[in-house]
This record gives C-alpha cells, sequence and structure tokens, in this order.
C-alpha cells in the first residue's frame, strides 16, 4: 500500500516541520487539499503556501483540488511539478479536456469521485488518466468518518479498470487508519490518504505510516 499522508492536519505553524517529518518517516506522497470555499465549504491553501511545501518535501506532491474552476488552479501548481493533481468530476464540465491538459504539462492526471457519484460516471475516462480517487467522507474536512461503501465502490471500479486501464491506480481519501486498511487493500485499493490518523497517532507519524504499509 502506498502512504499519501495528507498535510490538512499538520500544525500549519510549523508547516516545514510537519512536511519533513512524513517524508522522512516513509510516506511514498505528500498529499495537498487545494479547497476553494465554492465546491466545498471550506478554504485551505493556495500557490504561496502549496510553493512552500514542494520546498520542504523530499517525496513527490499528490495534489487534491476541491475547486470549480480546475484549469485555473492547474496553471497555479502546474510550476510546481506535482506528481499527480486530481479534479473533481462532479465539478468538470470537460473532464477529458482537463486530464488531457494536465498530462501535457508533464503531471499524472487524476479524477475523483464523491462519496455518492456512480462509479460509472468515469468508466470513459478511466484510458485517460493514472488514478482513481475515490472519496470516503464528503470532502472539506479532515477527522470526518470513513463511509464504509468505500470498499465496495473500490472492488466494482477495479473490475471496470481491470477492463478499461489495468495501470490505473486506486486511491481512497478520508476516514483511513489502521481500522479500516486490511479491507481497503483487499478491495483492491493501491493509495491511501490519511491526514489525523497520521498526524495524531500516539507513536507519532512514522509509526502510523508503517500501519498502513499493508
Ligand atoms: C477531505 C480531504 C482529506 C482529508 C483527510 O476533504 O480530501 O484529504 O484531509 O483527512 P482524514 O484522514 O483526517 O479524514
Ligand atoms: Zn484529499
Amino acid at each position: 500500500m502506498l502512504v499519501a499522508p495528507s498535510i490538512l492536519s499538520a500544525d500549519f505553524g510549523n508547516l516545514a516541520r510537519d512536511v519533513e517529518a512524513i517524508c522522512q518517516g516513509g510516506c511514498d506522497y505528500v498529499h495537498v487539499d487545494v479547497m476553494d470555499g465554492h465546491f466545498v465549504p471550506n478554504m485551505t491553501i493556495g500557490p504561496v503556501v502549496v510553493e512552500a511545501v514542494a520546498k520542504a518535501a523530499t517525496k513527490p506532491l499528490d495534489i487534491h483540488l476541491m475547486v470549480e474552476d480546475n484549469n485555473f488552479f492547474i496553471d497555479l501548481f502546474a510550476p510546481l511539478k506535482p506528481e499527480f493533481i486530481s479534479f473533481h468530476i462532479e465539478s468538470e464540465k470537460h473532464a477529458n479536456r482537463v486530464a488531457n491538459k494536465i498530462r501535457e504539462l508533464g503531471i499524472r492526471p487524476a479524477v475523483v469521485l464523491n462519496p455518492h457519484t456512480p462509479i460509472e460516471s468515469v468508466e470513459y475516462l478511466l484510458e485517460y488518466v493514472d488514478m482513481v480517487l475515490l472519496m470516503s467522507v464528503n470532502p472539506g474536512f479532515g477527522g470526518q468518518k470513513f463511509i464504509p461503501s468505500v470498499v465496495e465502490r473500490a472492488v466494482r471500479l477495479k473490475d471496470l479498470i481491470l477492463r478499461r486501464n489495468p495501470q490505473c491506480l486506486i486511491e481512497v481519501d478520508g476516514g483511513v487508519s489502521d481500522q479500516n486498511i486490511q479491507e481497503l487493500k483487499k478491495a483492491g485499493v493501491d493509495v491511501v490518504v490519511a491526514g489525523s490518523y497520521v498526524y495524531k497517532h500516539p507513536q507519532g507519524v512514522a509509526a502510523a505510516i508503517e500501519s498502513l504499509k499493508v
């Protein structure tokens, strides 16, 4: 299992320190949640702060856009050369065009589905993306309760992926912990995002990351 801790649960007064801690603690990607206050009822960070995160990180960035205007934010973040930029299918009228644009910028495109968006809505996008992110909470905030139906959704998505683009990864985001990591693994999930579990773990971030590497 690849682990992408979400810096949303970091101490923003010590952001560089907390980014370095997860990188040294063995994470695979640094998950960056970008919220615009329109697509989700919360706002987070823009290019100046994400640039500071990129500077502190020794692992590639996984930028999760929760915004209405994907094109605007892709242009802002592309110069930072993240590994992935993911956009929500619910906020995009021209998903195929946006996925191609991300790839042309030298970044791996990923598409995100809210917990109740049908898996089939991305079937014909699978050949254009490198990853599908399934939300296991309603996006907007860290520390929410895991919605268990994501496990069944991952199994069904895996089936479509095997038919359309076997290279495509499945990522799950929201409420992930050592309590659900085994069932996610069994369902075929490749990458997990974890914010509060990693940053609030009593044994520290490295132990938390280790416990998710199943
Ligand atoms: C929620 C974000 C998540 C969030 C996960 O909108 O996309 O990445 O930070 O936090 P936890 O792991 O605390 O649910
Ligand atoms: Zn996220």
